[in-house]
């Protein structure tokens, strides 16, 4: 989407979305990787899971869905009454891009007697063929309610699903597909880190490489890793995660030294999620303002997506 042209934007960008989203009786829900700014201004901030229910749940009329593309479609699967609109219709995820249906549905067909657990980031078509969709809070309740003789596929992300294979010592078939972001982190630096700051706790989203969850000292979603620099006594926190999520913790946890884990490359902003920062104020208030990029979607395939998100929702 081309950037909006200054004439069209008011001064006064913070009070002109503010009187949309009344106007427009608009919820706005809003992802940890967002920027600070978009996050201070949203209605709502969560992880995937946070974000779906609060979808779900809401009476507006109008969901703007600061996020990306795969989340702001779970919204309209879950509640297809409301317009659902995104800042920008680019915002993808590398998640969902390696893993087209097509393919997917070649593998299940070799692997009839596997049933198909796919994480959230994958488009609707993936969800569709899927038995269940779970998130990274939810992935090992979700793995567990099939009985442990029962053969399954895990879908899109290779180290979730590696992650939640070698917790609970049960074997699955791995999609593999890798965040962008979290494949990028360091190791070399996460160690320097950890021996200047020997006391400092190493926190990872399951994304992660394996060789940098071995040295974790606590994996979870973001929401997880939020909750634990809260209640966690360590005073500083190596963070391997889409940096956005620090502007919480440093809300919630002012006095914590907080240290985002660099990507290999340290001359780029790799560690930034590109589609989630694709989002700006600017788009917000033309998004609310002109409804649309809105989210539309075949009923047909709306149903069948909702299906293994109803079966998500009703076991966590
Ligand atoms: P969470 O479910 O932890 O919010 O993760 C979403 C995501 O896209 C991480 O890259
Ligand atoms: Fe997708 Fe990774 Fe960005 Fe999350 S951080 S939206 S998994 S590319």
């Amino acid at each position: 989407m081309p950037s909006p042209d200054r004439d069209d934007l008011p001064t006064d960008l913070l009070g002109a979305i503010d009187a949309l989203r009344k106007e427009r009786n608009a919820v706005i829900l809003a992802h940890y990787y967002q920027e600070p700014d978009i996050q201070d201004i949203a209605d709502f901030i969560g992880d995937s899971l946070q974000l779906a229910r609060a979808a779900q749940g809401t009476k507006a009329d109008v969901i703007l869905f600061c996020g990306v593309h795969f989340m702001a479609e779970t919204a309209k699967i879950l509640n297809p009454t409301r317009t659902v609109v995104i800042p920008d219709m680019a915002a993808g995820c590398s998640l969902a891009d390696a893993c087209p249906a097509p393919l997917l549905a070649r593998m299940k067909a070799k692997h009839p007697d596997h049933k198909v657990v796919s994480y959230i980031n994958c488009s609707a078509a993936v969800k569709a063929i899927s038995d269940i969709i779970c998130t990274s809070s939810n992935a090992e309740k979700v793995v567990a309610s099939f009985p442990r003789d029962q053969p399954l596929i895990f879908a899109p992300d290779r180290n979730l699903g590696g992650y939640i294979q070698k917790r609970m010592d049960r074997p699955m078939l791995l999609w593999p597909g890798t965040c962008m972001v979290h494949e990028t982190f360091s190791e070399r630096r996460m160690i320097e880190l950890k021996v200047k700051h020997p006391g400092s706790r190493i926190i990872a989203h399951p994304e992660c490489e394996p060789s940098l969850l071995e040295k974790a000292d606590f994996i979870g979603s973001t929401s997880a890793l939020l909750d634990f620099v809260v209640k966690d006594p360590a005073t500083t926190f190596i963070v391997a995660t889409e940096p956005g999520i620090l502007h919480q913790m440093a809300k919630a946890a002012p006095t914590k030294l907080l240290i985002p884990l660099p990507g290999l490359d340290e001359t780029c902003a790799c560690n930034e999620c590109p589609h989630m920062k694709r989002n700006t104020l600017e788009k917000i208030y033309l998004a609310l303002r002109d409804l649309k990029p809105e989210i539309v979607m075949d009923e047909a395939l709306r149903l069948a997506a909702l299906r293994p998100l109803e079966a998500m929702l009703a076991i966590s």
